[in-house]
């Protein structure tokens, strides 16, 4: 609790260009969620590490998504908006956190073997002990909610336990954080192959919109969507196609999968798909044209960032102290 408020804390990664199932999954709802908690969103720079990332690409990233969290809606007047290099307590929880996180439960992670897999040339340390790291993130700033995606759930659990561990041993220290799996839980799956998850690392440009998209070719992608030769707009796992077209109109319209099958009955795939589109590029040309305005103002992000980066430091030390003591380091001299 905070200011009588309750704790929510996220972040994202600044790697590869946000897509709509980024925008449509999390930034929306976080801008939802925010009156509603004291919230910590973070741009998790030391997360990207983990895989090899060119130097002046991640930098320019890590400030674009920080500038887009803004241009999206979230006030970073009221929510704390950082980048978790910025507060070093991050780094000295994970270590503390280490200590008490066995090499078992880590080797159970399947976001590991599959990045392993992947990057088979770099299975670092750091990508091992990645979860651990989201545990000090949650747990530094005494969560009580976390909004992630059902990928992440894995990540979740394991630092309940950690927490709970921990709190076993020294003492309620930490929050026990609670998963946060919005309402709809929109999973917006790729225009191309819709068994798949929309992914900022697919290769193919049509198979996501990205959230830079212009009009154009927003709804040149919704067109050539995949769809199937049934010829009915109906909201069944058999049209995975025409399902997740329903599922995105209805996280950017605001409306239920019954509603919208009710609009578009006996039309056809190619008028949906137009209406599809033109909602997107609707919803989405907001937070561009905001996005641009907020990108000429550097010195007002820059305030943001040094501001809501001691505003987090001030927290998290908080935190930090209090393990430290626990755990029995020496108190500083000062
Ligand atoms: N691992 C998360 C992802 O890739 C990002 C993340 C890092 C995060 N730390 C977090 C999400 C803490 C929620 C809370 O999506």
């Amino acid at each position: 609790m905070l200011d009588g408020k309750k704790v929510l804390f996220s972040g994202m990664q600044a790697t590869g260009t946000l897509t709509l199932g980024n925008y449509l999954g999390a930034l929306k709802n976080w801008v939802t969620i925010s009156d509603e908690y004291e919230c910590f969103y973070s741009v998790v720079d030391m997360h990207s590490i983990t895989i090899r990332q060119d130097p002046s690409e991640l930098r320019k990233r890590a400030r674009s998504l920080l500038t887009l969290y803004i241009a999206a809606g979230i006030d970073p007047e009221k929510n704390c908006i950082y980048y978790q290099s910025h507060v070093s307590a991050h780094a000295e929880l994970a270590w503390i956190l280490n200590c008490y996180t066995y090499m078992g439960e880590l080797n159970r992670m399947t976001q590991f073997k599959d990045k392993a897999q992947k990057h088979a040339d770099n299975i670092n340390a750091g990508l091992f002990t990645y979860p651990v790291l989201m545990a000090a993130d949650i747990l530094l700033f005494q969560s009580d909610v976390v909004p992630v995606g059902i990928d992440q759930m894995q990540h979740l659990e394991i630092t309940r336990d950690i927490a709970q561990r921990f709190n076993g041993i020294y003492g309620d220290v930490f929050t026990v954080p609670e998963i946060y799996l919005g309402k709809a839980g929109a999973k917006i799956m790729s225009l191309q192959e819709p068994e798949k998850k929309m992914s900022k690392s697919d290769e193919n440009p049509n198979a996501s919109i990205y959230l830079m998209d212009d009009t154009d070719s927003i709804i040149r992608k919704f067109k050539r969507a995949v769809t199937d030769s049934e010829a009915q707009i109906v909201y069944r796992d058999e049209q995975p196609g025409i399902k997740n077209l329903i599922d995105i109109y209805c996280a950017a319209a605001g409306k239920t999968p019954e509603e919208t099958v009710k609009e578009f009955e006996g039309k056809g795939y190619g008028e949906f798909k137009s209406a599809v589109g033109e909602t997107v590029a609707g919803i989405l040309k907001p937070v561009q044209d905001k996005y641009q305005e907020l990108v000429k103002d550097k010195s007002y992000i820059d305030a943001i960032i040094k501001n809501n980066a001691q505003k987090a430091n001030y927290f998290a030390s908080k935190t930090l102290r209090k393990v430290q003591r626990k755990i029995g380091f020496p108190d500083k001299i000062r």
